[in-house]
């Protein structure tokens, strides 16, 4: 595992970008893990701009994002295929994107569908994680085991309060979510996790020096043999 930590959080964007910049040059039909919330928006931002600028073509690669909300439209603007289009998919050539179906009538199935097809594409290449203030990775909530395959999974209430932010209201903040497991992110060739900010000091200390445990579902990452952290300053202020 190595640890970066950059003066802001836009450098830790800039560098996340350049990781995946990097694997596109190396590997243009790689299959990429994405992530949502706030911190990708900037790596994502400086992709975009390579794209337009003629530097990067997302021509040959396919994606497919870590985790949605179940039973909220795909056309409501906070659900996560919502997100990835206007933060993203929109603006690159990506040859096929995929977000987990958090509509889909048989949940179970779809969670099913999901894996497979990202084992069909050939597993996925780089990883994108940001972390929750709980250490959860994904929507994997902390609990007294790792769950393998992707999962529906109950909010907690910290992820729920911190999600709140982009509902009307807290009832409108979804409840469950479909989110790819800890076998699945873990099966990634590679993974890229970034945190800004000082509500995710405790989180990045706990996966990086703490005990390996699914109370900290993000410190199992510690098994895998190709992780980078990328932080900004606050972030690692518990480091
Ligand atoms: C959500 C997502 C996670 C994300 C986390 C942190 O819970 N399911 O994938 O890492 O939020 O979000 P933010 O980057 O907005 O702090």
């Amino acid at each position: 595992m190595q640890v970066h930590v950059f003066e802001n959080a836009k450098q830790v964007g800039q560098a996340a970008a350049t990781l995946f910049a990097a694997q596109l040059l190396r590997k243009p039909d790689s299959v990429l893990g994405l992530a949502t919330g706030s911190s990708p928006i900037d790596c994502y931002q400086q992709l975009i701009q390579w794209h337009k600028a003629g530097i990067l073509d997302f021509s040959k690669c396919v994606s497919y994002n870590l985790d949605e909300y179940c039973n909220l439209p795909v056309e409501h603007e906070c659900s996560y295929h919502a997100f990835m289009n206007a933060q993203l998919f929109d603006h690159i050539n990506m040859k096929e994107t995929h977000v987990p179906n958090g509509n889909a009538e048989d949940l179970q199935a779809e969670c099913a569908r999901y894996d497979a097809a990202i084992q069909a594409a050939g597993g996925i290449d780089m990883q994108l994680l940001g972390i929750g203030r709980n250490g959860h990775i994904g929507f994997n909530e902390p609990s007294d085991h790792f769950v393998f395959g992707t999962q529906i999974v109950n909010l907690t209430e910290s992820t729920i309060q911190a999600n709140r932010r982009f509902f009307e209201s807290e009832k409108d903040v979804p409840r469950q979510a479909i989110s790819l497991g800890i076998g699945g992110i873990m099966a990634a060739k590679e993974i890229v996790l970034i945190a800004m900010g000082e509500d995710k000091a405790q989180a990045i200390r706990d996966t990086v020096y703490g005990e390996v445990t699914p109370k900290v579902q993000a410190s199992i990452l510690r098994n895998h043999p190709h992780v980078t952290i990328l932080v900004d300053k606050a972030a690692a202020s518990l480091l």
